[in-house]
């Protein structure tokens, strides 16, 4: 069984970003995010009735990190603490070693390759020293800044699931990507 610690939190640094823990501060942010119309589009999550919501949802991530239950990472730029956008491991699976990813990002900073240069980390991070053997993804088709950020990083579309998800009244599809730890 795959066992992790996410204690003391595994700050992240790329070459242009720094992967840090979510705290309260960052209430404002993460509300914007998770009630834009553009960054929520093909994410089924409810959106935020108020900053209570978020204050909430923040303290249900700082538990499921504490619990090592999954793990999130605000991105930030480096030397700019404000928070941009997030990914995480918010399905752990310990028996299989694998995890769902899934990542958000304030639309300023959409196609500069941030998304990308986190992945390519947080992939490495769920690898290496989290000792993951697969990492999933799941994706609405038709999100092509999603699908092709994923096929940039090696991940292969392995599964098609035909109106498996209802939302807002309407049965949709949903692809299952995966990448396979060939450790290389
Ligand atoms: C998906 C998302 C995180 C991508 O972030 P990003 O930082 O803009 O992506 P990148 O700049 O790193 O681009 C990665 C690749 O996707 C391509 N891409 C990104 N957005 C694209 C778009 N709208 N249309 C076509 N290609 C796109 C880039 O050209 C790049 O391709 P390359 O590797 O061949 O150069 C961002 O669009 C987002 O937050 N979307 C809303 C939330 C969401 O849908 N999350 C995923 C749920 S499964």
């Amino acid at each position: 069984m795959l066992s992790v610690n996410f204690t003391p939190f595994p700050v992240i640094t790329t070459p242009r970003l720094l992967l840090r823990k979510t705290t309260p501060d960052d209430v404002n942010e993460l509300y914007y995010l998770r009630s834009s119309e553009v960054v929520m589009k093909d994410i089924d999550r409810p959106r935020p009735k108020s900053k209570e919501d978020i204050q909430q949802l923040i303290e249900k991530i700082q538990n499921m990190i504490a619990n090592n239950e999954g793990i999130e990472w605000a991105i930030t730029l480096v030397g700019d603490h404000t928070f941009i956008g997030t990914i995480s491991f918010h399905r752990l699976i310990k028996e299989h070693y694998r995890a769902e990813v899934g990542y958000l990002l304030h639309p300023a900073h959409h196609r500069k390759g941030i998304m990308s240069e986190a992945l390519k980390a947080v992939v490495a991070y769920g690898f290496n020293n989290m000792g993951l053997h697969s990492i999933e993804a799941q994706v609405t088709p038709g999100n092509i800044a999603s699908e092709k950020l994923l096929e940039t990083h090696g991940f292969v579309r392995e599964g098609y699931f035909k109106e498996n998800h209802l939302k807002n009244g309407n049965f949709i599809d949903t692809a299952i990507y995966s990448l396979i730890n060939k450790g290389e």
